[in-house]
């Protein structure tokens, strides 16, 4: 590990309060990020409107995320969530007259899972494939899942509820092998470990700049394999989908020939601002650098809840930076840990614990001493 981790923790005014371990929840605040929205309103404040200067915020994170995940700028469609991206992407498949099957998993977030199932009303018939009750995904059993009447295999990287990370890459090979599409829902990783886009070879990767990528709700984004992006017509769309955006033609369609194709209308501007701070900052900390913490900070927080006599239901060799400990009552036991200034966050009767590159040793200390207070409640 990079030292005892807490790379850049002097520029999270948070770390002066609170032992914040919620990650996969939202990313800690960083000065530059807060200053960044007050640039927003500064500007306003200032020159009453200014288009031009936000198109030119909002290129400037699109190629910030495709230099994240090295892609290209061409192929990052920024939304206002991921769940916008989804739709859209949803929106290019006609269910009713091609393949109708959607290859989902017991994993998903209920996003993914709720807006598949609204595809039924257009034809569409999806298929869970179950995880192992240890959380781990066999990629035979999605492999076979998977057939000629195969629309889209959508997976999530990372289980938002228990921390199990899916081998997408083995899933992607196998769906590619059958000529399938494949969607990764990458919210629990994204700005947290390194992803190459071209490598990994996904159709479309979607998330969010909330969480490891330090940033606000309101940017979404999804990538597209660029190889395929004309074959795929989003019918949810909007203005800043166009070919031309300013064109103001409200007599035809003409989507962008590239991943804008997928967005629609007006950016949340404000959270762009944010965003391209909080993705310089993390491009600044590096990614493996950030990687290399966490997972120094899991394996510690692993050891030090077995200590107690917990049990962590995320899986030993298969996991993301977050960590899920089994709880009697989870919402009992990250109230008990706030009153020790701990932040943490809980889903599915797990306490979710999630480390990144501004914690460090002393946190994953203070936070296996507040669980050890509070064992009653552990599993
Ligand atoms: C894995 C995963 N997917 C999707 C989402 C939802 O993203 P959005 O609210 O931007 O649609 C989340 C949010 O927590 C998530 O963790």
């Amino acid at each position: 590990m990079i030292g005892d981790g807490g790379l850049r923790r002097e520029e999270f005014p948070v770390f002066s309060r609170r032992t914040y371990m919620n990650s996969c929840s939202q990313g800690a605040l960083a000065v530059s990020v807060r200053n960044a929205y007050d640039d927003y309103l500064q500007g306003l404040a200032e020159f009453g409107s200014l288009w031009e200067s936000w198109v030119g915020v909002q290129e400037r994170v699109r190629s910030l995320l495709a230099r994240t995940f090295h892609a290209d700028d061409a192929d990052v469609a920024l939304t206002s969530s991921a769940s916008a991206a989804v739709n859209a992407i949803a929106s290019c498949f006609d269910f009713s007259s091609g393949p109708r099957t959607i290859i989902t998993t017991s994993l998903e977030f209920p996003t993914i899972g709720q807006i598949w199932h609204a595809q039924e009303r257009r034809g569409a018939e999806v298929i869970h494939v179950a995880a192992e009750p240890d959380h781990r995904l066999p990629v035979e059993r999605v492999d076979a899942a998977i057939d000629s009447d195969t629309a889209i295999v959508s997976i999530t990287h990372v289980c938002y509820r228990n921390g199990a990370m899916v081998d997408v890459s083995a899933i992607i090979e196998a769906a590619h092998a059958k000529g399938v599409p494949v969607l990764v829902d990458a919210y629990q990783t994204a700005g947290a470990l390194p992803i190459d886009f071209q490598a990994l070879g996904a159709d479309f990767l979607v998330g969010g700049v909330l969480k490891y990528m330090l940033g606000s709700p309101g940017v979404g984004f999804a990538l597209v394999n660029p190889q395929r992006t004309s074959e795929w017509i989003p019918v949810t769309t909007g203005w800043f989908a166009a070919r031309d955006v300013f064109a103001m033609d409200i007599y035809s369609f003409d989507p962008a020939k590239d991943a804008r194709r997928f967005e629609s209308g007006t950016p949340v501007v404000p959270s762009l601002f944010a965003a391209e701070a909080a993705l310089n900052f993390l491009l600044e900390v590096g990614i493996a650098s950030a990687w290399e913490v966490s997972g120094a900070l899991h394996d510690q927080l692993r050891a030090g809840i077995m200590d107690l006599g917990g049990r962590v239901v995320t899986p030993l060799d298969q996991h993301g930076p977050m960590i899920a400990v089994a709880a009697t009552d989870d919402h009992a036991l990250v109230d008990a840990l706030a009153e020790d200034k701990v932040v943490v966050s809980c889903r599915d009767g797990n306490v979710r614990i999630s480390p990144h590159f501004y914690n460090t040793t002393g946190d994953v200390e203070t936070v296996v001493r507040s669980l050890h207070r509070h064992r009653h409640l552990l599993a």
